[in-house]
């Protein structure tokens, strides 16, 4: 192990300016106009799994972006992980406030700055790095690894639930390994065991066929605007509980040790709040911001769009009012019922005096494991010598729905180890990752394989 970690020390500086390259391509999955960039990041992910001595990379097609698939299997009898990670990237839109462009890495103050340095290019990089440091050094990795990179994460994993059913073959595995997360703080390195799930929705509301003279016919129709602010003011009770009918229904309570583990955790609320910048933090009444945020669901409004909002004044009714909304899940809560019964709701709250139009978009399902499971606990220990200390055991709530996938389909268990902080920035304007994490978590994979290979098949 020794020299796999000389060779991880020695490349320090290779890997990152290798890493650059990768972050220079905008791959971004929402935008039509970059499909032959997204197609561009899965061919040098391809290349660079070759490169590193991964065998079978190749590139597997699906009615939306490839999924890049590679293995290493020369070693028999040992557990075989699956590494999953996501070349796609978000949209870089308020471009203004970086401060550096998202597609040139550029570092400041040992921190990488670019769009999918840490989600998720960085931390899929580390995976490549270690294992080139065994294979180059060894000529071996301590397990069998099976990579799959897919390039839709950012927007709702549409064809990767398909593909993860028709190769089941292919994936079968010991152990899911994903690093597509933050860790709890700034030298507080950790593992996430579990993840909230998501349910997305747009509503259009019409109230006339065209925008209208507001002095002419105020008083004489509904406002769409107007009738969007009171549905959605229906969606919640002034003590932050959503008030849809059976929301809660299937929400598994935190359990009394959890909360007490999320209590002992070394969190600043009054530093987090002024990081924020919010005049106030604000979520359900009788649960911790730890707890709101890991275990509880949420119904949140992500854009809103209406009427005249140029300059100046301008008496309309507009004619029309749209809102995205969304809610994250805690376990046990399934996205399908969760859309029914929130569609019901808002068919029954939203008057006849505008056409209701509901849309449906993507979702996910939230996933819980048990921390104390031996493969967690391999990745503790990688991560302890890595970083020099224990990691803590955190819950997340973003969303990687095919975690529960992979549970379901091909009956593994997850490993959540990431190396993001909680200020790199993901989806926002100078997204970054910190130098000494990303270097850390290369020799913490590189010892999570040699842990993994070594404790056997769970
Ligand atoms: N890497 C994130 C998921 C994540 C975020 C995990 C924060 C842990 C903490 C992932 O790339 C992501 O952004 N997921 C989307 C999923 C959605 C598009 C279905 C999310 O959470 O919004
Ligand atoms: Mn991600
Ligand atoms: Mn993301």
């Amino acid at each position: 192990m020794n020299a796999v970690i000389d060779y991880i020390n020695t490349g320090r500086d290779r890997f990152v300016a290798e890493l650059k390259h990768y972050l220079a391509i905008p791959s971004i999955s929402a935008l039509p106009q970059h499909a032959g960039d997204v197609r561009r990041a899965a061919d040098f992910s391809l290349d660079e799994l070759k490169r590193v001595g991964m065998q079978h990379a190749q590139l597997f097609e699906t009615p939306g972006n490839p999924v890049v698939y590679a293995d290493w299997l020369g070693a028999p009898g040992a557990p075989t992980i699956l590494f999953y990670g996501h070349y796609d990237v978000q949209p870089v839109d308020p471009l203004n406030l970086w401060t550096s462009p998202p597609f040139e890495a550029t570092i400041r103050d040992g921190e990488i700055y670019a769009r999918g340095s840490a989600d998720d290019k960085g931390q899929v990089f580390m995976h490549f790095k270690a294992i080139e440091a065994h294979l180059k050094q060894t000529g071996k990795l301590p397990c069998n690894i099976k990579v799959i990179l897919e390039g839709e994460e950012e927007v709702g994993s549409e064809n990767l639930d398909d593909f993860v059913r028709s190769h089941k073959t292919e994936l079968a595995a010991d152990v899911v390994v994903i690093s597509d997360s933050p860790m709890f703080d700034r030298g507080v390195p950790s593992i996430c065991y579990g993840l909230r799930g998501l349910c997305y929705f747009q509503i259009d509301l019409r109230g006339t066929a065209s925008d209208l003279h507001s002095g002419s016919f105020g008083g004489a129709v509904a406002n769409p605007s107007f009738v969007l602010a009171q549905v959605l003011a229906q969606m919640k009770d002034r003590g932050g509980r959503i008030k849809i009918p059976g929301f809660y229904d299937d929400v598994v309570p935190l359990n009394p040790d959890e909360r007490a583990e999320y209590e002992k955790l070394p969190f600043n609320e009054k530093r987090y709040r002024k990081e924020l910048g919010a005049p106030k933090l604000f979520g359900e009444s009788g649960y911790s911001t730890m707890e709101r945020v890991w275990g509880r669901p949420t119904f949140e409004v992500n854009g809103l769009l209406s009427g005249f909002t140029g300059e100046g004044a301008k008496t309309v009714i507009p004619a029309v009012a749209m809102a995205k909304v969304s809610m994250r899940l805690a376990p046990n809560q399934a996205p399908q019922k969760i859309g029914d019964l929130f569609e019901s709701y808002v068919k029954k709250v939203t008057p006849k005096t505008v056409d209701l139009t509901v849309t449906r978009m993507h979702g996910g399902k939230p996933w819980v494991t048990d921390y104390k499971s031996p493969y967690v606990q391999a990745a503790a220990r990688a991560i302890e010598q890595a970083f020099g200390q224990r990691p803590v055991f955190t819950r997340e709530g973003g969303s990687i729905p095919v975690v529960s996938t992979f549970q379901e389909v091909l009956g593994l268990p997850t490993v959540l180890f990431g190396v993001g902080l909680p200020d790199e920035n993901a989806h926002a304007p100078n997204e970054k990752l910190d130098l000494g994490n990303f270097h850390n978590g290369i020799i913490a994979s590189a010892m999570l394989y040699e842990q993994i290979g070594a404790n056997g098949k769970a």
